[in-house]
């Protein structure tokens, strides 16, 4: 999702009915830590990035500072998410540029403490609106095995379609797995939970966009 195609501004912050997310600053590196510490064995079998957790402090603030150089170069969007007056780091949500123009793939994680609650389908919804009404892209893909059945939940209640399962192609510290393609085109965007989702977004000098 490139900046060309974003003509209407970057949304650095955004916020939902229960939620606040924001793109990562170095300053977040003990709530990441402790988020990511404690839910370690919750996250690894299906995260990518985990297979280089734990890292130290300094190792993280280095992650975090290239978050946020790939937010603001346009690269790859990831927004911390908290509850809305910030105090609580509930997890993380993402569009990362992938697979080139017209396309962004959806990723997320929650902290161990905060599943349940409807916070990952809020938070990634919000960042489908987004990409469809502010990226103007032609279709949202998102990717999980098949023994995540939580993030598979979640696909559904997006709308989002079950296209294909690929063979032996999960790249998770799991092991090798299938790989499931789950797509949500901007035909099918209108009605959708993102499409309804109430939110104010915010680029980086405080204007709102949506
Ligand atoms: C995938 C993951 C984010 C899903 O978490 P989750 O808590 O199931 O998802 P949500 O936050 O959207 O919450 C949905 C649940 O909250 C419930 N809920 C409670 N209150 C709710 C509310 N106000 N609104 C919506 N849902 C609510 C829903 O009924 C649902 O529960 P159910 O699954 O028992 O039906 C989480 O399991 C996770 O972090 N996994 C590890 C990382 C990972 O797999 N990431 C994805 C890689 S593809």
């Amino acid at each position: 999702m490139t900046r060309r195609k974003m003509p209407e501004g970057v949304a650095y912050r955004i916020e939902t009915e229960r939620l606040l997310l924001r793109c990562w600053v170095p300053t977040d590196v003990v709530a990441m830590r402790a988020s990511l510490d404690r839910s370690d064995s919750h996250l690894r079998p299906f995260i990518p990035f985990m297979k280089n957790e734990p890292r130290s402090s300094a190792e993280t603030v280095e992650l975090l500072r290239t978050l946020r150089a790939s937010f603001d170069r346009d690269e790859h969007y990831r927004y911390a998410v908290f509850d809305l007056k910030e105090k609580a780091l509930l997890g993380e949500v993402m569009l990362l540029d992938r697979h080139g123009d017209g396309e962004c793939e959806l990723g997320y994680w929650l902290d161990v403490d905060h599943t349940g609650h409807g916070y990952a389908t809020e938070a990634s919804a919000a960042v489908t609106r987004i990409a469809f009404e502010l990226g103007k892209v032609d279709r949202v893909e998102l990717q999980c095995v098949p023994a995540n059945t939580a993030s598979g939940a979640l696909a559904t209640r997006l709308g989002f379609t079950l296209e294909a399962t690929l063979r032996d192609r999960s790249s998770s510290p799991g092991g090798v797995q299938d790989l499931q393609i789950w797509t949500l085109f901007a035909s099918d965007y209108d009605g959708t939970l993102a499409s309804k989702l109430e939110l104010r977004a915010f680029d980086c000098c405080g204007e709102r966009v949506i």
